[in-house]
C-alpha cells in the first residue's frame, strides 16, 4: 500500500492554497504591465470578461477532473479516458503538463530571484554595505544563479512538508500578508504626487488599443494567472475533500485573483506615475509607457530611492509581497511534478521534491547562462502556447470524454441542490463547446 495522500484540512485552506497559485507575479507584475502596454482600462475589461467567461470555466473542469481522480494529471486524464486513444491523449497531455509546469517554474524561479535579491538590497544599504548593494541589483549570472537557488530551496522546503504542514500552512499564513502589505503600499503610494495621473491611465480606456493581439495577450494572461492547463489546479483539487462545492470555491479563486490583479494595478500605475514626477523615465524612446522587467527593476526602486530613508522600508515592503506572492505560486508548480513522482514513481515526499527541484534548477541555470536565447523563448512557450492549448485538452476531457453522469455526480458532491443553479444548466455543455472554440479561435485569429 502506498502512503495515504494528502488533503487539505478545510475549505479555506484549499481556498488560501489555490488563490495562493494564482496570485502571483502575473497578478502583481504581468498583469498591470500588460494594461500599461495594452491601452489601460481597454484591456481590464477584456481581461475580466475573459477570467470570468474562459478561464473560470477551464478552472472548474481541472479541479472538478482532479477531486474526482484523486491522482495527477497523468492518471487521471487516463483514468477518465473511455478507451485506447484517449488513454494515450491522456498520457501526453497529462505529461505536457508535468514539463509545460516545470518550465514555469524554471523561468519563474529566476525572476522570483530577482525580488529575493531586490528585497536584500534595503538591509544591505542599511548596513552600510554599499559594494554589496550594488551587486545586489545588478544582473550578474552570478547574482541571479544564488537568488534562484535561495528561492528554489525555499519553494522545496515548503513541498517536502507536505500538503497540510508545507503547502496549506504557509498559503494561510502568507496570503493574508500579502493582503495587508498590497494595501498598506497602495494607501502610501496613493498620496504622493503623480498618483492621480496614472490611476486615470489605468482606469480611462482606450478602445482603439483592441486588437487580435490584445485578445490573445489578455487569455494568455488571464490562463497564466489563473495557474491553468497544466495540472497545478488539478492536483490542488485532488486534495480536496468531497464536501465543499467546487462551483462555489473556484468562483471564489477565480475573485480572490482578479480582485488581486485589479488592485495591483492600483498600486503599480499611480507608482509609474509618481516615479516620473519624482524625475524618473517612464516611458521608452517609442513613446510607450516602460512595461516588462524596467517597470519592477528600475522604474520602482528609482522611485524608492528618491524616497530617502522611508523609500528604504518601502522598498522592503514591496519586494517582500512580491516574494510571498511568487512563494505561494512556486510551491503550487512544483507540487505538479512532484506529485508524478510520487503516485507513479513509487518516491517519498522528500526525495521527489529533491530530485524534481533540482532538476528544474538545472534548466533555470540553464537559461540564466543563455538568457538572450532562452529567457523568452520559454516564456513564451510555456505560457501563451502550452498553457492555453493543455486548456483546450482539459475541456475536452471534461466535456467529451469523461462520461457524463460520473462528471454530473462529482459536481453533485458537496453542493446539494446544484439541480436548481445557472452553473448546472450552462457549464457541461460550455466546457465541451464553446470553451475550446473560443480559445482556438483566439489562436487562429492572430494567425490571420
Ligand atoms: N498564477 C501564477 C501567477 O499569476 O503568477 C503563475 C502560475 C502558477 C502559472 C502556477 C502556472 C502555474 F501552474
Amino acid at each position: 500500500m502506498s502512503a495515504p495522500r494528502g488533503q487539505f484540512t478545510s475549505n479555506f485552506g484549499f481556498l488560501m492554497a489555490a488563490a495562493g497559485s494564482a496570485v502571483g507575479l502575473g497578478n502583481i507584475w504581468g498583469f498591470p504591465t500588460n494594461v500599461a502596454a495594452n491601452g489601460g482600462a481597454a484591456f481590464v475589461v477584456v481581461y475580466l470578461l475573459l477570467a470570468f467567461m474562459l478561464a473560470y470555466p477551464v478552472l472548474m473542469a481541472e479541479l472538478s477532473i482532479g477531486r474526482h481522480a484523486r491522482r495527477n494529471m497523468v492518471q487521471a486524464l487516463r483514468g477518465i479516458s473511455t478507451g485506447p486513444v484517449s488513454r494515450g491523449v491522456g498520457t501526453i497531455a497529462g505529461f505536457s503538463g508535468i514539463i509545460v509546469a516545470s518550465l514555469i517554474l524554471s523561468f519563474y524561479a529566476i525572476v522570483a530571484g530577482w525580488m529575493v535579491a531586490h528585497l536584500a538590497d534595503p538591509f544591505a544599504t542599511l548596513m552600510g554595505a554599499e559594494e554589496s548593494a550594488q551587486w545586489l541589483t545588478g544582473n550578474s549570472a552570478a547574482r541571479n544563479l544564488t537568488f534562484t537557488a535561495i528561492f528554489s530551496g525555499l519553494t522545496m522546503l515548503i513541498i517536502a512538508s507536505g500538503v497540510e504542514k508545507g503547502i496549506e500552512r504557509w498559503s494561510t499564513l502568507l496570503m493574508p500578508a500579502l493582503i495587508i502589505l498590497l494595501l498598506l503600499l497602495i494607501a502610501y503610494v496613493l498620496f504622493q504626487p503623480g498618483a492621480m495621473q496614472g490611476l486615470e491611465a489605468y482606469l480611462i480606456p482606450d478602445f482603439s488599443k483592441l486588437s487580435p493581439q490584445l485578445m490573445l495577450s489578455a487569455m494568455g494572461q488571464a490562463f497564466f494567472s489563473l495557474s491553468l492547463g497544466v495540472g497545478t489546479m488539478l492536483i490542488y483539487g485532488s486534495y480536496l475533500s468531497k464536501q465543499e462545492s467546487l462551483p462555489r470555491l473556484g468562483a471564489l479563486v477565480t475573485l480572490i485573483d482578479v480582485g488581486i490583479a485589479f488592485t495591483a494595478g492600483l498600486l503599480i500605475l499611480p507608482a509609474m506615475y509618481v516615479a516620473q514626477e519624482a524625475g524618473t523615465q517612464i516611458y521608452s524612446e517609442a513613446g510607450e509607457l516602460i512595461a516588462g522587467p524596467g517597470l519592477i527593476l528600475q522604474v520602482l526602486p528609482a522611485l524608492f530611492d528618491t524616497m530617502g530613508h522611508s523609500g528604504l522600508f518601502v522598498a522592503i515592503a514591496f519586494f517582500a509581497l512580491m516574494l510571498i506572492a511568487s512563494l505561494t505560486s512556486s510551491i503550487s508548480m512544483l507540487e505538479v511534478p512532484v506529485a508524478f513522482a510520487i503516485e507513479n514513481l513509487g518516491m517519498k515526499r522528500k526525495p521527489a521534491t529533491l530530485l524534481t527541484g533540482l532538476v528544474i534548477f538545472a534548466v533555470s541555470s540553464l537559461i540564466i547562462f543563455n538568457f538572450d536565447a532562452l529567457f523568452g523563448l520559454v516564456v513564451s512557450v510555456s505560457t501563451e502556447y502550452g498553457q492555453p492549448l493543455l486548456g483546450v485538452v482539459l475541456c475536452v476531457f471534461a466535456g467529451w470524454i469523461w462520461r457524463r453522469d460520473q462528471l454530473l455526480k462529482e459536481l453533485q458532491e458537496g453542493h446539494p441542490h446544484i439541480e436548481q443553479t445557472l452553473f448546472w444548466k450552462i457549464w457541461p455543455w460550455y466546457v465541451r463547446i464553446v470553451c475550446p472554440l473560443l480559445i482556438l479561435a483566439a489562436f487562429v485569429q492572430t494567425m490571420l
